[in-house]
């Protein structure tokens, strides 16, 4: 799917994660995860390994989606709905969304969570989405609110950036069923 968010963005294509993108998506990560604040995973933990795993476990889910957006002919964000394990609760999903260095302000969030979202509504299995975001993080939650998200509430002093030095956690979730 080819996208333009807004007139002056650039023009991104919107497709499902491959496999082989995970040492792309993770390096994007671990360059964001140097700025404490933003993601709670620390450079360290954000092994490719992983990010392949999950590419291949929501390959085929009827209530999950991997998603890149591409620009310029490489990846410049990523967008994921992983649902929740168990059965009662098969029907949420949790949303990461990252614009990769050099790409951020610039609507690859916007298009990828776009995406997202309508392909939760188009998907029987899914009915909720959920996601935290760290209260320091003023320009994720404007996004999040802009597509309908409400916050629920904070987990105070929840993220550890620094020996003494917390970051509260706000959770927001938006309906999609
Ligand atoms: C958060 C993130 C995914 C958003 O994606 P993005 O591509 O940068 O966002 P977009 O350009 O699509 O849209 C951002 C919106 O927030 C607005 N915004 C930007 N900074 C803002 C701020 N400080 N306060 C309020 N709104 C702000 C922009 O104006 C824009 O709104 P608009 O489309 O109405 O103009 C991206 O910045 C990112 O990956 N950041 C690092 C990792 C991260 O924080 N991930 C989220 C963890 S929960």
């Amino acid at each position: 799917m080819r996208y333009r968010f807004r007139m002056h963005d650039p023009e991104l294509t919107i497709r499902s994660a491959q496999v082989e993108d995970a040492p792309a998506l993770a390096q994007a990560e671990r360059a964001i995860a140097e700025t404490p604040g933003l993601l709670v995973s620390q450079p360290h933990e954000l092994v490719h390994e992983r990010f392949a795993q999950k590419i291949a476990a929501l390959a085929h889910a009827d209530n999950g989606r991997y998603l890149v957006a591409e620009a310029e002919g490489r990846i410049v964000g990523h967008g994921l709905l992983d649902p929740l394990a168990l059965a009662a609760v098969r029907h949420v999903v949790h949303l990461t969304l990252v614009a990769h260095p050099g790409w951020q302000g610039r609507g690859v969030g916007g298009a990828l969570l776009g995406s997202l979202i309508a392909w939760a509504k188009s998907a029987p299995a899914v009915e909720k989405i959920e996601l935290h975001v760290r209260s320091s993080n003023a320009r994720a939650q404007a996004l999040y609110r802009k597509f309908g998200f409400t916050e629920m509430g904070r987990w105070r002093r929840r993220v550890k950036v620094a020996p003494g030095q917390y970051l509260d956690d706000v959770a927001m979730e938006l309906f999609v069923s």
